[in-house]
């Protein structure tokens, strides 16, 4: 069977991220994997095989896992948002397939504060932002009038994370769970083991 773009899209970054691996200290190479990305992003919409949404939260589905990333497509209706998260140590490519989407990078909260908003921006089609716990923590938001749908890619892959409370900046673990695997609905949904 002839390879998708988004197959093609997995095999060049697992490539990279392996060849990234072998230059030592868990690789420093990021700028290929988001150079991959955006270009597949620009050019591609192969991914829309597996975009569900759900009317509740924004939905997780995976589209690729190996010990090295994973790659996870997430659907964003209007509104949907995430907690303030850290990434457990990992890298985090995000691209922007469709819609928009703002991102607010927050200060890690110290000793029960709030956590503190450092910046954010807002990203459409094409454009690919990268964050590690040392830049900062995160939310991601979709806006705008139309729904999103951007393509995530941890490297290693990250079963849990941890959520702050916007508020106060108690901390609690959550498990990460997808909402379908390779187009097809998980029921109920499935913890990314
Ligand atoms: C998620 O994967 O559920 C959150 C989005 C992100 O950290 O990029």
């Amino acid at each position: 069977m002839t390879p998708t773009p988004l197959d093609r899209l997995i095999e060049d970054v697992g490539a990279d991220l392996t060849a990234d691996l072998t230059m030592g200290a868990n690789g420093a190479r990021g700028p290929r994997v988001a150079e991959l990305v955006s270009r597949y992003a620009r050019a591609h919409d192969d991914w829309r095989t597996f975009a569900l949404f759900d009317s509740q939260r924004y939905a997780r589905n995976l589209v690729h896992k190996d010990e090295l990333f994973e790659l996870i497509l997430l659907c964003w209706d209007l509104g949907q948002v995430t907690p303030i998260h850290d990434h457990q140590g990992q890298r985090c490519w995000m691209g922007v397939l469709d819609g928009r989407v703002e991102e607010i990078l927050y200060a890690p909260p110290e000793g029960g504060t709030a956590p503190r908003v450092r910046g954010s921006k807002e990203h459409e089609r094409g454009a690919v932002a990268f964050i590690t716990d040392d830049i900062a923590l995160h939310r991601i938001a979709q806006v705008g009038t139309a729904r999103a749908v951007s393509l995530h890619l941890y490297s290693r892959p990250i079963p849990v994370c941890r959520i702050f409370d916007p508020a106060t900046g108690v901390v609690a673990d959550r498990t990460l769970t997808y909402h379908s695997i390779r187009g097809v609905r998980v029921e109920p949904d499935t913890a990314a083991r």
